[in-house]
């Protein structure tokens, strides 16, 4: 549901032409007046300039290419290293809301919220992960059946006797709870749109758990409607999670026009929290070339942790846990653990 009834905001249908790239590259493209956002545009790209050592180094001191490179990360950056998170305090808190969005589907929303939530809980948080797609994969994912479910986010939002204590469920891992969904929720962005402060609800029912997490992240459907900008609404930070291939670069500006309207007219705290390469391909030129696309636009917005591409996500799906229990040792957990690490040092302190 692409939430066509919600004025203002643009839903999936809503792309202009001039984002469309070419469906081949040009070398020398006229830039478009209508679309100056860099991602969107079809620049072609550039290859990394700082790498190449001097002809000095490379035969006094035998430092080759290779090895200049291998010191920066894979965004093609230096890579910092990350401090381990300090145990969270005993003083009140109020949680950081996080959305996972990009109306571009399969790019890895569900994953990271999924294995992101689960490494911050091995850090001590306490995490709430709120399935907000009526696709319920997230829930599907933490191995709850969609048809077995008594309450759902969906009677949470449209039912005033329904508390959040009534819906929340444990989520398998220690220290994580879920708001689960299904397909019942598509329901809710038509009967929405007849609500007063309709863009609130979410906001609006979140409220109480505010105090009872440190982190809760919303895994939003691949859409901008108006379920999508409660999900804005609702948060203090974005993260926007994005394929590594050439494609994923499509409706990016979409989205940033579409987080800078509800900044504006309904969430002044909203802010980037960060721009994830997911599916990263580093033996792939082309992988490494649109990671540099995203660096030249976004700058330091980027993680420099990226996800690598490995089959084992989609079998820690099937087995219904995240990969950080799943494959607790394999690659694709460190990393999720690695931007537990980088996110918690770019939010404010707790
Ligand atoms: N780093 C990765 N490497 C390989 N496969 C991945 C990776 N991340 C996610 N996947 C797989 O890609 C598919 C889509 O991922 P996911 O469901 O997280 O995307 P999504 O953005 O939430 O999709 P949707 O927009 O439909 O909600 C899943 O099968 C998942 O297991
Ligand atoms: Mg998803």
């Amino acid at each position: 549901m692409s939430g066509g009834g919600f004025a203002g905001f643009p839903g999936q249908s809503g792309s202009s032409a001039s984002e469309m790239p070419p469906l081949v590259r040009r070398p020398d493209p006229a830039p478009s007046p209508e679309d100056s956002h860099p991602v969107s545009d079809p620049l072609p790209f550039q290859r990394p300039e700082t790498v190449r050592p001097s002809a000095t180094q490379a035969q006094g001191d035998v430092l080759t290419e290779v090895e200049a490179t291998e010191q920066l990360g894979p965004t093609g950056r230096p890579m910092p290293s990350f401090p381990e998170p300090p145990p969270v305090g005993d003083g009140p808190t109020r949680a950081r809301v996080v959305s996972m969005c990009n109306q571009k589907g399969g790019v890895g929303k569900t994953t990271t919220t999924i294995n992101l939530g689960a490494s911050l809980a091995e850090y001590g948080r306490k995490v709430l992960l709120v399935d907000f797609d009526p696709q319920g994969s997230l829930s599907v994912g933490l191995g709850l059946n969609p048809h077995e479910m008594d309450l759902t986010i969906y009677n949470l939002l449209m039912q005033r006797d329904v508390t959040l204590d009534d819906v929340v469920v444990p989520s398998g891992v220690p220290g994580m709870d879920l708001l689960p969904s299904n397909i019942d929720l598509s329901a809710a962005e038509v009967q929405l749109v007849h609500e007063v402060a309709r863009e609130q609800t979410l906001q609006r029912v979140l409220a109480p758990a505010l105090d009872q997490y440190d982190v809760i992240l919303i895994d939003c459907q691949p859409s901008l409607g108006l379920l999508t900008v409660n999900a804005l609404t609702a948060s203090d930070g974005v993260i926007v999670p994005l394929e590594c291939e050439y494609f994923a670069l499509r409706g990016v500006a979409l989205l940033k026009q579409t987080i800078d309207k509800v900044r504006e007219r309904l969430n002044p705290r909203l802010e980037v929290d960060g721009v994830l390469g997911t599916m990263f391909d580093g033996r792939t030129l082309h992988s490494r070339e649109v990671m540099q696309r995203l660096v030249q636009a976004w700058g330091d917005t980027v993680f420099h942790t990226v996800i690598r591409r490995t089959v084992k996500f989609s079998d820690s799906t099937v087995a219904g846990e995240p990969i950080t229990s799943y494959a607790s040792s394999s690659a694709g957990a460190g990393s999720y653990r690695q931007l537990a690490k980088e996110v918690l040092g770019r939010w404010p302190a707790e």
